[in-house]
């Protein structure tokens, strides 16, 4: 027995040895991985500006050499942090931003002044970013919804640009998952010209009547998924613009807002090029739309396999929607338009299992333009009714050419 034990005890010993000379070989093994913004001068009451505490700890763990620096905003704690850039490319092949505490945008526009409207918040050129934690980005927009022109277009002075709260530019390989964002001036969370990025398990919430505070904005991007989150805003809950593919929405409750769109695409006359957008598992509660597709009657290109399947509606305006004739009249209106010669052609669109109420007639609204007609449209178990007890839905098609499969209620409207 005793020899048995000397054994183990030497054993251990021999292992911490081991270990500790390893761990002595590694060579980042004492080098810092935490990062946390308290360390770097940030006051934290939430009155005193904290970005270059911010700053200065991004960029110490942006140009650490260990594995996946991280960068902390800790808990129970409300941070006030200016516009500001996290530029990438950093050291390390991953990075770490763990929010628990509440990073607050500055309440007053005229912060902007001088500065980029147009972002509060950039990661700019990150590989392998993790934005993470329990905490909050509260955007404190209204003073910002109060200046818009979008609500207030007669106003003299009103703002067109306004800022989006987090931007994920040239990104790749990146994910944020588990973030409360609020109150945005602006859209939410844009992720443009990025590749390969998973946003999950967000909470993203804004008044109702707030103009353009757009849940997740997705452009010029690849391989995006959204996944498992809960939005709640005044626009669209998520959008899909310009030069994107392989984009999925899934496992998303959506209201109040406008639904899931797609465009609008072409609006300058350019050529779109927008493919492989799958939305599924998506519960729309009390908003405008469900799911959209807009592009310009100037637009060219195309918007092409795409598909919308197992959603469920309550009271949803206008659940099934494209409108292929967006144009500005003379007087900033939109609607009614000429028909023009050109337009984006939107081939290859898939409805499958929707079902629930509408709180309008139009269940199924399919506006396409003349020149360039909707083709490849399939319309399968639909089975939408009225959210009024007694009232029937229609559908509506115009140059929407397809098939429809199983139960199409309101019945199926589409040209072969
Ligand atoms: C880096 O992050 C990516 C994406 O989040 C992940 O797949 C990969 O395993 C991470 N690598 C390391 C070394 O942590
Ligand atoms: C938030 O995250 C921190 C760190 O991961 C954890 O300690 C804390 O319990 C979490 N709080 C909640 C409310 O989930
Ligand atoms: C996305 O990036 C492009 C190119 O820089 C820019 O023109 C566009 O305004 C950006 N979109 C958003 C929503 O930030
Ligand atoms: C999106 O969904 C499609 C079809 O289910 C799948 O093939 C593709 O890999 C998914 N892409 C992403 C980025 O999740
Ligand atoms: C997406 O969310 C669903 C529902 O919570 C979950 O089952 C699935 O694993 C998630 N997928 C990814 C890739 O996160
Ligand atoms: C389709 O859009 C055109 C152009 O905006 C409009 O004039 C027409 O009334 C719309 N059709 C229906 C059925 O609403
Ligand atoms: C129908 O939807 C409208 C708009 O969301 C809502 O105001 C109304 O209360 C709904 N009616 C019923 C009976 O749910």
């Amino acid at each position: 027995m005793k020899a048995v034990v000397r054994t183990e005890k030497l054993g251990v010993f021999a292992l911490m040895l081991i270990f500790g000379l390893f761990s002595a070989d590694l060579p980042f093994s004492s080098a810092q991985t935490i990062f946390n913004v308290l360390d770097y001068g940030a006051k934290a009451d939430g009155k005193t500006d904290d970005s270059n505490a911010f700053s200065a700890a991004w960029k110490a763990a942006c140009s650490a050499a260990t594995q996946n620096p991280t960068v902390v905003v800790p808990s129970s704690k409300d941070f006030l942090v200016y516009p500001l850039t996290f530029q990438g490319p950093c050291k390390s092949s991953n990075i770490s931003f763990q929010v628990i505490g509440t990073i607050n945008a500055p309440s007053s526009p005229s912060v902007w002044r001088g500065r980029n409207a147009r972002r509060w918040l950039i990661f700019h050129g990150v590989t392998g970013l993790l934005i993470t934690g329990n905490g909050t980005f509260n955007g404190h927009g209204s003073e910002w919804w109060d200046l818009s022109c979008s609500d207030h277009p007669s106003m003299v002075g009103c703002a067109t640009i306004i800022p989006v709260a987090l931007n994920i530019i040239h990104c790749k390989h990146s994910t944020i998952s588990d973030i409360y964002t609020i109150n945005s001036a602006r859209y939410h969370v844009v992720v443009n010209q990025s590749s390969d990025i998973l946003v999950k398990n967000m909470h993203i919430t804004a008044p109702e009547s707030s103009p353009n505070t757009d849940g997740i904005h997705i452009e010029l991007s690849q391989n995006v998924l959204v996944n498992n989150s809960v939005i709640a805003t005044g626009d669209d809950c998520v959008s899909i613009g310009e030069l994107s593919s392989n984009i999925n929405v899934s496992y998303v409750t959506c209201g109040p807002g406008h639904g899931v769109s797609i465009g609008s695409l072409g609006r300058y006359g350019n050529s779109v090029k927008v493919e492989n957008i799958h939305v599924k598992k998506v519960n729309f509660k009390g908003t405008t739309n469900g799911v959209r597709i807009k592009t310009w009657q100037i637009g060219l290109g195309y918007a092409r396999k795409i598909s919308f399947e197992h959603i469920t509606l309550e009271s949803v305006k206008n659940p099934i929607y494209i409108d292929q004739n967006y144009c500005n009249n003379f007087d900033g209106t939109r609607g009614n338009c000429e028909p023009k010669s050109t337009g984006v052609h939107i081939s290859e669109v898939t409805y499958d299992d929707i079902v629930g109420t509408s709180s309008s007639n139009a269940a199924i609204y399919l506006n396409c333009s003349q020149s360039v007609a909707c083709t490849g449209i399939t319309l399968s178990n639909i089975k939408i009714e009225s959210n009024k007890s007694g009232q029937q839905v229609t559908s509506e098609c115009t140059n929407a050419h397809g098939t429809d499969s199983g139960v199409v209620q309101p019945k199926s409207c589409l040209q072969s």
